[in-house]
Order: C-alpha cells, then sequence, then structure tokens
C-alpha cells in the first residue's frame, strides 16, 4: 500500500517513491519507445493476450479508415477474461455485487462467473442466436448484466447494451436501428428506494419492434406481464450444461455495438471488435491503474456507457481483478453510500466523473470524515474536465493526499483512454489529462488542419481499440471523423478542443461542436431538438447547453410553437414530460423559452452560440451574418420576462 505524499511542487504533483518502485510502467522512456507504436502494440499483444491462433500482420491500413488490426489472429475476448484465469485464479472474486438494499450482496468467484456465462452462452443459442446476431441488453446493475454480454462475445454474436435510463422510445429505435433479435432484460431494479420498471418499458418499446425472444432476469419480484411464445425468464433457461466452448473468432469480429450521441439526431452505433479492443482495453487498465492481483477495482460507470463496457467489465476482467459493481444511487439512503462501499470492501482503485465529485464536494467533508477510506490507493476521473479545484479537493478529501489523481480522457469511438498519465512515471498537473498513453500519437490542429498548440484534438495515428465502424453507416463513419493531413494520411479529429502548454501536457477545453455533456452523459443538440420538434405543438427548437456548477452543463430549448398554440407552463411541463418519454430523464431541458423565431444566418442555419451568450448574459459578439438581427432582442426579453 502506498501510504507516502505524493510530492506536490506547486501545481505539480510527482509520482511518490512508493508508486513509482512497484508500478508496472516506471521507466519515462516508455514515451520515446512508444513512438514505435507498432512495436508496442506487437509487443503487447503477445505478452499481455492470450491467442487462439497468432496473427500474421499488427495493422492493415490499406483500407483506411477501415483498419484491420492483429490481422489473421484468432482470438475471443471471454476466453482472456474468463477461460485464461480458472486454473490460477478460479476461486477469486471477481465480481463483488452491492444492491442498493443494503443486506442484498453477492459475491462471484471467477470459476463460478464462468460457469454462469457458459450457461447463458448455451441459453442464447437455444434461443437461436449465431454469430454476428444483435442482443440487445437492457438491464440494471447487476452481475446478470455482464454474464449476458461476456455470454454473447462467446458465441460471437453481438451485444448491445442500452443505457437503462432510456426511455422506451430510445430503446425501440435502438432495437429496431441494430435490428436485434433477443432482449435481455429484467423485471426491475431499485434506483433510489424505489422499483425501476424494465420489463414495462421494453414491452412499451416492443410494441414497434420485431424481436423473437425477450429473456426476463427475476431480480425483484414485482409484477410483469410475459408474453406467450416471445417472453421467457432467465431461470428458466438454466437447464443447460455450464460448459460452451469459447469460439475461436477473427480478431475483427464485431464485439458490440454501443449507441453516442454526435451532431445529426440520430444516435450513432459505434462497433468494436474483439482482437485491438481486447488488446487496448487490457493494457491501459494495467497501466493507468497500475492494477495488481490484489486489487478492489471500482468503476462507478453505468454499464450501459463505453465507461462501463471498457474498465467496469472488459479491461479489468481481462486482468484478472476484483471488480465492484453498485446497483444504487450514490447517495441513497445517504449522502455516503459510496464512501461507506468503499470502506466496507476495501477499495483500492476509484474510478469516477467529475460531476460526482463536485456533487460531494458541496455536500461537504463531513460524509466523508466518517468512513476510513484509507485502503485506497488510486483515484481516476472520466467524462468532462475536472477544474483544478475539484481535482485538490479529490486528491486531499477522497484520497487523503496520498493516492495519484489519474484524469483520464478518451471516448466511445477510442474504445480505451487516450491521454492520461501513468501513476509511476507521469508528473500531475491538477485540470490536465497530462500526456498520451503510450503507442497513441495525439496532437493538436488549428482550424486550417495545422499543427497548433490550441485547436481541435486529433489523433494522427490508428490504435488497436478503435472503432471500426458506424453500424449500418459507414459513409458516416469515413466521412465525419476522418481528414487527410499534407501527405496524405488520414488523422482522426475527435470533436474536442485542447490545447497544449509547454511540457507538452494536453489541457481539454470541451466539445468544439453541438454535443453537450450532462453529468458526463453525452446528448446531442440535434437529438433533443428533434425529440421537441416530435411534439404537436413544436414547430422548431433550438438546444444549448449551459454550464452548470454540478452537472457541468444543462440542456436549455429555445422553441418557436405552431400556429394555434400559445405559450403557457403547462405546456412547458408537457414538453419536459415529452422529451423524458422520447429520451429519458438525463435530456429534459431545465429551461424552456417560447421564442417567435430563433437566431438563423441567412442560409437558415440555427446559430446557437448566440442562444448560449443570452442564456449566460454574455456579450452576444457579431451578428451580422444573421437574417434578422431584431430577433436578438426579441428572445433577450422573453428570458428577462421569465
Ligand atoms: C467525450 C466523450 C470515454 C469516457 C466517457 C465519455 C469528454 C471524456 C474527458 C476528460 C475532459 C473528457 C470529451 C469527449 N471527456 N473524458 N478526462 N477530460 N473531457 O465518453 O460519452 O463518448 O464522451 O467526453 O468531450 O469527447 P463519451
Amino acid at each position: 500500500m502506498n501510504n507516502s505524499k505524493e510530492f506536490s511542487q506547486g501545481e505539480i504533483y510527482e509520482p511518490s517513491e512508493e508508486t513509482r518502485r512497484h508500478a508496472w510502467v516506471n521507466n519515462e522512456r516508455i514515451y520515446e519507445m512508444a513512438q514505435d507504436y507498432l512495436t508496442l502494440w506487437d509487443e503487447v499483444a503477445k505478452s499481455d493476450i492470450e491467442w487462439f491462433e497468432p496473427y500474421e500482420d499488427v495493422l492493415d491500413d490499406s483500407n483506411a479508415p477501415f483498419y484491420r488490426w492483429y490481422v489473421g489472429g484468432k482470438i475471443n475476448i471471454t476466453h482472456n477474461c474468463l477461460d485464461r484465469h480458472i486454473e490460477s485464479k478460479g476461486d477469486k472474486t471477481a465480481i463483488i455485487w452491492q444492491g442498493e438494499p443494503e443486506n442484498e450482496k453477492e459475491r462471484i468467484t471467477y470459476h463460478e462467473l464462468y460457469r454462469r456465462v457458459c450457461r447463458f452462452a448455451n441459453a442464447l443459442r437455444t434461443l437461436g442466436v449465431k454469430e454476428q446476431d444483435v442482443v440487445t441488453i437492457y438491464m440494471g446493475m447487476v452481475p446478470e448484466l455482464l454474464i449476458a454480454m461476456l455470454a454473447c462475445a462467446r458465441i460471437g454474436a453481438i451485444h448491445n447494451v442500452v443505457f437503462g435510463g432510456f426511455s422506451s422510445t430510445a430503446l425501440r429505435d435502438r432495437i429496431n436501428d441494430a435490428n436485434a433479435k433477443v432482449v435481455v432484460t429484467m423485471d426491475g431494479y431499485y434506483r433510489r428506494g424505489k422499483v425501476i420498471e424494465t420489463k414495462r418499458i421494453v414491452d412499451k418499446a416492443l410494441e414497434d419492434c420485431n424481436v423473437e425472444s425477450v429473456v426476463v432476469l427475476e431480480r425483484i419480484g414485482n409484477d410483469v406481464s410475459m408474453v406467450d411464445g416471445r417472453d421467457i425468464w432467465w431461470h428458466d433457461l438454466q437447464k443447460v450444461p455450464d460448459k460452451c466452448e469459447c469460439k475461436a473468432l477473427d480478431s475483427e469480429h464485431p464485439l458490440f455495438i454501443l449507441y453516442t450521441s454526435g451532431t445529426t439526431g440520430k444516435p450513432k452505433g459505434v462497433l468494436h471488435v474483439h482482437g485491438g479492443y481486447n488488446v487496448g482495453t487490457h493494457i491501459t487498465t494495467k497501466w493507468v491503474f497500475d492494477l495488481k492481483d490484489r486489487d478492489i477495482f471500482w468503476c462507478t460507470a453505468d454499464i450501459g456507457w463505453i465507461t462501463g463496457h471498457s474498465y467496469v467489465v472488459y479491461g479489468p476482467l481481462s486482468n484478472g481483478a476484483t471488480i465492484l459493481i453498485y446497483e444504487g444511487a450514490p447517495d441513497y439512503p445517504q449522502p455516503d453510500r459510496w464512501w461507506s462501499i468503499i470502506e466496507q470492501y476495501g477499495v483500492t482503485v476509484f474510478y469516477t466523473a467529475p460531476t460526482a465529485i463536485r456533487y460531494f464536494m458541496k455536500l461537504g467533508e463531513e460524509w466523508l470524515e466518517k468512513h476510513d477510506l484509507s485502503s485506497l490507493r488510486l483515484l481516476g476521473t472520466v467524462g468532462e474536465t475536472i477544474d483544478p479545484e475539484a481535482w485538490k479537493w479529490y486528491y486531499k478529501n477522497v484520497g487523503n493526499e496520498h493516492c495519484p489523481v489519474i484524469d483520464t480522457w478518451w471516448q466511445t469511438e477510442t474504445g480505451m483512454v487516450v491521454i492520461a498519465p501513468l501513476p509511476g512515471v507521469t508528473k500531475l498537473k491538477p485540470g490536465s489529462v497530462t500526456l498520451p498513453f503510450p503507442g497513441i500519437l495525439v496532437d493538436i490542429r488549428d482550424e486550417k488542419g495545422n499543427p497548433a498548440d490550441s485547436g481541435e484534438l486529433v489523433i494522427t495515428n490508428p490504435w488497436p481499440a478503435m472503432f471500426r465502424n458506424l453500424w449500418g453507416e459507414p459513409e458516416r463513419f469515413a466521412k465525419q471523423y476522418w481528414r487527410s493531413n499534407d501527405s496524405g494520411e488520414l488523422i482522426y479529429y475527435t470533436g474536442d478542443g485542447a490545447r497544449k502548454d509547454g511540457d507538452g501536457y494536453y489541457w481539454i477545453i470541451g466539445r468544439i461542436d453541438e454535443v453537450l455533456k450532462v453529468s458526463g452523459h453525452r446528448l446531442g443538440s440535434a437529438e433533443i431538438e428533434g425529440a421537441l420538434i416530435s411534439h404537436e405543438a413544436v414547430s422548431e427548437a433550438a438546444v444549448i447547453g449551459k454550464p452548470h456548477e454540478i452537472k457541468g452543463q444543462v440542456p436549455v430549448a429555445f422553441v418557436v410553437l405552431k400556429t394555434g398554440y400559445e405559450p403557457s407552463v403547462e405546456l412547458e411541463k408537457d414538453l419536459k414530460t415529452h422529451v423524458r418519454n422520447e429520451i429519458g430523464a438525463i435530456a429534459v431541458p431545465e429551461e424552456i423559452y417560447f421564442v417567435e423565431q430563433l437566431p438563423k444566418t441567412r442560409s437558415g442555419k440555427i446559430v446557437r452560440r448566440i442562444l448560449l451568450a443570452i442564456e449566460k448574459g454574455e456579450e452576444i459578439g457579431d451578428i451580422t451574418t444573421l437574417e434578422d438581427i431584431t430577433v436578438v432582442e426579441k428572445i433577450k426579453d422573453v428570458k428577462g420576462a421569465k
């Protein structure tokens, strides 16, 4: 355990001797050596991952941006997450599960997890699930969610986990877009003492879908309706063998689709594959969190987001770690629930989001002081920029000034951490994500595409866990993210603004496109606008992300009504409910302004920048490109009147 203080030099925190000595990576030359990225990705794939058949080439870039990694190799990520651990650590705890009710908990060993995954894989087969079939998983945070994912992967099916907070409409759209054959769900789960009736949401979604079967886990025992010939209980599918051969799949075999928000109304189905994703999530888990065999790793993300896929499930299990998953709300029944879980289970590595840190900061230190958090040795953060104040609060109050705070930058598309410190070698600066992970070349480009110290964050080489495509939209994949440099090589544009300081450290400024981060959740302005416009009263809508002290951003909507409709408090409520039903609670605008007109350019493009300035009460800047400049004063009046 690392008990000595990280050495702080003004705003620079050096790794302590203790951290350095024990770290997987403690040679600074790793950064230089990794410039030869193909060698690095070849070495770690060989040293840390088991292959059924070796690959012939590390990378095939002949059809960029449709890159292929570990060409010709045969692998299955579940072999690396399960089978290979059975002999040496079959009795080690793989999953510690804590339900929201304090007395509901479970420990699952690697051996038991292996058996349960095999059983469910066989169950899926009896339902006719084959390689390449899509299985949508819509569940709360229970072990069976991981079991369902791993079971799909084991037989070469593709899982599509939909975040439990999404509405039935959002779920329906994803099931249809992915063309799912089977849905795996549950009767319900607990959140803040209430039962979320998951199956009921699924039933509503399925009114407009064509799936063959629905598997329902009994978690609560609440009333659910089962459709004959379609719905089947999880426990009724258990009379199958608990051995299921691990299918040897091509490195590029699809593993999962995960929908994420972009700049259009339609979410993108980000596609990841077995081989490269296994290598990338494995090695980042090991090096960034400096994960050791005795660690208890708690990543608080919901598995319905990429952080949960990569750092609750695949990365840690591939490393044979013990993970903790918690079903409920962070502050239920009391604001110290998370801290009591850390104390109770002796969590050593803790990975969460700035929005949670800001929330706990506001609640005050007394909730932490009640608990012994000395088991912790490393803290991580992800999802949005952490301001230095929150960073230091986290370092001091959660980490007791002896845990490095590891800020990790990445995206659904990157699959794995891209920029983050390595705890044994990288000096920390509060608020900076520090340096690119070895083997990934990151840079900044100005508007003309030239290297700059501030501009858009780009990645200049392919990396193993990168997404391979957008489900059903290869043109969108090829067009939206990639641009050629002068030598004709493709560069990945992240959509984030960033700057680089004199030490080469990166500082993330935030999205430069119309994508919001609400409590760390990614939402598109266009998506929320689409939901508003689908309401009968709305003719046009514009949504902006207003800065918020705890959530980072909250959506604020400007709505033009159709003739015949009048602004009213009821209509505002109705529109909020409508967005909740179309997308989910996270997308509901905090404020809706009814305006006569939106600020638009002569070519009809909505200028959201102006709306944001009005909302923040800031200087509006140049409005000469507007079709009608009087609109600005009119919107200000509407806001003023509220
Ligand atoms: C966007 C990706 C992959 C992790 C969860 C979010 C923002 C992510 C950081 C960070 C500043 C961050 C970026 C990025 N973001 N991590 N450490 N510092 N911003 O995945 O939902 O695909 O969102 O999250 O804006 O583009 P995601």
